[in-house]
């Protein structure tokens, strides 16, 4: 799978690009958003081209169970700090799955009900967890698993700490996008910095393709670009 290799000041607006092309493709065009630090160039890139982003719809990739409806670090709360102000977006136009309604089954089956009511994905922007996670699908799950509740591993819980005060404060579940709900979109993007990735990197694109390493399905899709920068690469 080719890599492009950049420095880190321009991954920002290489991902933009692949986002400028997918709102062009289609009159009501469909972005999956991830959170965490991996796509913030993306956004501010975003944010800098003044562009009107009016006709697209964002789903996000997931959200953690347990925190009160507007907490800052649920991702709603992360969503509308990176792209619904700084982008000028309706907030309706910007879906995460609700951890709020005490059926989590029945809003992991409206979120996918909604993405293909929407036209399906067209462009999925993606991190990598440093065990090889994708959105929150940690390691030992079902390669073609859809939306659904997720225990997130010590590991993850441990990576997320610091956004929280302490690690008692992370959530201990999620409702995330399956890797087969990742897998059904048009075109994958995936941005990844820093050498604590590097292994991540190697065994989701080298190494075979496994449980073991969520990411690894990446290998499955026909249409995925990996912008990384040098330290990120390095294992490659
Ligand atoms: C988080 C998110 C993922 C994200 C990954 C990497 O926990 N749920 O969607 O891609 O872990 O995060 P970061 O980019 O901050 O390293």
């Amino acid at each position: 799978m080719p890599v492009t290799c950049l420095e880190p000041g321009d991954l920002g607006p290489a991902a933009a690009d692949c986002v400028f092309e997918a709102l062009a493709s289609r009159p009501k065009p469909v972005i999956g958003v991830a959170t965490g630090s991996s796509p913030s160039p993306l956004y501010q890139a975003l944010a800098a081209s003044r562009r009107d982003f009016s006709s697209a719809a964002w789903f996000a990739l997931d959200e953690y169970v347990g925190l009160p409806e507007g907490h800052p670090e649920s991702y709603a709360e992360v969503l509308r700090r990176e792209i619904i102000d700084p982008l000028g977006l309706d907030p309706r136009t910007v879906h995460l799955p609700n951890p709020h309604t005490g059926d989590h089954q029945a809003a992991c089956a409206r979120y996918e009900q909604q993405i293909v009511e929407a036209g399906g994905i067209d462009l999925q922007i993606l991190g990598i967890g440093r065990n090889g996670h994708l959105a929150f699908n940690e390691p030992g799950g079902a390669l073609d698993s859809r939306t659904r509740l997720e225990t997130l591993t010590e590991d993850t819980r441990t990576a997320n700490q610091r956004f929280f005060d302490s690690l008692e404060d992370v959530p201990t579940h999620c409702l995330t996008q399956g890797l087969g709900t990742i897998l059904d979109a048009r075109h994958l993007l995936l941005i990844v910095q820093g050498a604590g990735k590097a292994e991540a990197l190697r065994a989701a694109l080298q190494g075979p393709v496994s449980p073991d390493c969520p990411a690894s399905v990446l290998q499955l899709h026909g249409r995925v670009t990996v912008l990384a920068d040098a330290a990120a690469a390095s294992l490659l």
